[in-house]
């Protein structure tokens, strides 16, 4: 699984996105260190603080699934626009070298880790005494 097809998933999950309120449709496609990928797209509610990110449903399902160890993950907007923090700490979560993939939907892709979205984040660590 190279970048290029983990864009491709991840435009494939964002014509699932649900998002009568913003317009906004954003896919994520999540690969494991194991070599599986879990998608996920925005979901929006009617009572606007519910909706999910594309992101967090696919690391959501990921875990669901038993799967913790991540890769790389890909998050394709309309125009390349970026994880928001609530994603970006939860990513973190699993660790801070994973690769992130944001591509726009002409698949032009600028290329992360976690780390650098995220600088000096909280971690699990910080909660150990
Ligand atoms: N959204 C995502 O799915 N991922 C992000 O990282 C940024 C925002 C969604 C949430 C909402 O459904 C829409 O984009 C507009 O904010």
């Amino acid at each position: 699984m190279n970048d290029s097809q983990l864009v491709d998933l991840a435009c494939a999950a964002r014509e699932k996105a649900y998002a009568p309120y913003s317009k906004f449709a954003v896919g994520a496609a999540l690969l494991t260190r194991s070599g599986k990928v879990f998608t996920g797209a925005n979901v929006e509610n009617a009572s606007y603080g519910l909706s999910i990110c594309a992101e967090r449903s696919a690391v959501f399902a990921a875990v669901s699934a038993g799967e913790t160890e991540f890769e790389a993950i890909a998050v394709v907007t309309e125009n390349g626009g970026s994880p928001c923090g609530a994603c970006r700490q939860v990513l973190s979560e699993f660790g801070l070298e994973t690769r992130v993939i944001i591509a726009d939907n002409e698949r032009n892709q600028t290329h992360w880790t976690v780390g650098d979205l995220l600088p000096n984040a909280f971690r699990p660590q910080h909660l150990k005494t």
